[in-house]
């Protein structure tokens, strides 16, 4: 491996991620997400899509591992869109209840729509900035265009989803477009992740990740996708542990249930042998009285 390469396999990258829900489309990506907040070191993160925050969990966990002074932002209406479908609060109540102990002194939750968010940042603020809520061409230009002038000197964006081409998906385009104008570096695997590098004065090592000949470039994809795998592997196992809790506690739920109704069925029995012992004493009092 030479050394231009090498410089890019900082430690953070090795981290296990600490929080992982059900949906694993960012997984492949959490590698990456630690390089992105260890080697930019932003002072301020904004997330526009958080939905379980598994891509924004894994950005605070190395802000916290690093101790870091970046302050991070979540904005979501945690309501849901209609690429990642639409759902009830306990996803967001579950999040906050999680984020609030592990990140809550640097970290906050915002819920609302990304254009009203955009009020409670200044222009030039932002240095990191990941793009991931509705994955429309004109939704998520709307989202780059709106939060653009938001992004500092050293800003850089980082866009999800740029490698689906289905269900009416178009940040692909999007992409298309940007990375003609601004140095950018990019990933195919989990559904591709965009790195743009939008500020003037940038993290030097922003720049030199774009800069990166092909072969070297195509080096460390590789190797951030086997670290992406190791994460979407982990997720893969503990969905699995998860969906052998709850088959188990239904298992002793069933139990519970055959337990319930193995004895009752004892107590019918024995109040039916109780029953017969009276009737035959009965009769036989009867047979004895009429003998009489
Ligand atoms: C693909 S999910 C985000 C996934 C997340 N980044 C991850 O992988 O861990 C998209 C989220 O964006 C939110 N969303 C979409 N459009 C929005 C808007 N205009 N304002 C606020 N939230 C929005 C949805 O509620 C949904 O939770």
């Amino acid at each position: 491996m030479n050394e231009k390469v090498n410089k890019f396999l900082t430690p953070a990258i090795f981290q296990s991620p600490l929080h992982m829900g059900p949906v694993n489309a960012w997984h492949g990506h959490m590698p990456f997400g630690f390089w992105c907040i260890e080697n930019l070191k932003p002072k301020t993160l904004v997330e526009l899509g958080s939905h379980y925050g598994d891509s924004f969990c894994s950005m605070c966990q190395t802000i916290k591992a690093l101790k870091l002074f970046t302050k991070s932002y979540a904005v979501d209406t945690w309501q849901g869109d209609e690429h990642a479908g639409f759902y009830d609060d306990r996803i967001y109540l579950n999040l906050k209840a999680y984020h609030d102990v592990h990140y809550g002194d640097f970290s906050r939750l915002i819920r609302s729509t990304f254009d009203e968010a955009l009020k409670h940042f200044a222009d030039g603020s932002i240095d990191l900035l990941h793009i991931d809520g509705l994955h429309t061409y004109e939704a998520v230009k709307h989202d780059f265009d709106s939060w653009v002038p938001k992004l500092s000197e050293r800003g850089v964006v980082l866009f999800h989803d740029i490698n689906v081409h289905e269900r009416n998906f178009g940040v692909w385009k999007l992409w298309n477009e940007l990375k003609a104008q601004y140095p950018s570096f990019e990933f195919s695997i989990s559904h591709g992740l965009g790195f743009l590098v939008v500020g003037k004065n940038p993290p030097p090592v922003a720049l030199e990740l774009c800069s990166l000949e092909d072969s070297d470039a195509e080096f460390l994809r590789g190797a951030f996708g086997r670290l992406g795998n190791a994460a979407i592997l982990q997720s893969t196992v503990q969905e699995g542990r998860n969906s052998v809790r709850h088959f188990e506690a239904s298992l002793q739920e069933k139990d519970n249930r055959i337990r319930n109704l193995s004895d009752s069925l004892e107590q019918r029995d024995l109040l039916l042998k109780i029953q017969a012992a009276k009737m035959s004493a009965l009769a036989e009092n009867s047979k004895r009285t009429i003998q009489v």
